[in-house]
């Protein structure tokens, strides 16, 4: 099977597994479980906008970590840091064919080789995002972009 026709088979699966959860954390831990089992990815997860705790802080929030597969990861990013903090920043899918090439990179895992994160909205917000992890230089492209973006909450 193709890549395109594994996304093709799971994600009418992930929406009818949603559909019946109003829960967010829920339905993002399937989510994570679905695409984790199905590509073998190295890592596999969301992170949540959420208030910063700091209240000294002037920017508002930060990305902590949600639901996932693999190993062990960082639990907080700034707003506009690393992959994860400048998708939620621009509002858009970023696809990283080399990590060590994206300036301000943030290596949770030291195997971690290439990287998509796709922004998840509510009323055109972001209010996460899902981030997987490759072990392999330039495993994402057009098609995992155009699939995953389909993915709701
Ligand atoms: N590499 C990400 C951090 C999260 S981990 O990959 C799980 C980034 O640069 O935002």
């Amino acid at each position: 099977m193709t890549k395109e026709e594994q996304y093709q088979e799971i994600i009418p699966q992930i929406q009818s597994l949603v559909s019946g959860e109003t829960d967010l954390i829920a339905n993002m831990a399937n989510i994570a479980a679905v695409l984790h089992e199905t590509f073998h990815f190295w890592w596999t997860g969301f992170y949540l906008v959420k208030p910063i705790s700091d209240i000294q802080s002037p920017i508002s929030n930060e990305l902590v970590l949600g639901p996932f597969q693999g190993p062990i990861a960082c639990t907080r990013i700034p707003y506009n840091k690393g992959v994860c903090g400048t998708a939620w920043a621009q509002n858009k899918t970023l696809v990283v064919p080399n990590v060590h090439e994206f300036p301000g990179h943030i290596a949770c895992s030291s195997a971690s080789k290439s990287e998509i994160v796709v922004p998840i909205r509510k009323n055109g917000e972001v209010i996460a995002v899902l981030d997987i992890d490759s072990a392999e230089y330039d495993t994402f492209d057009a098609v995992d972009k155009k699939y995953l973006e389909q993915i709701k909450l």
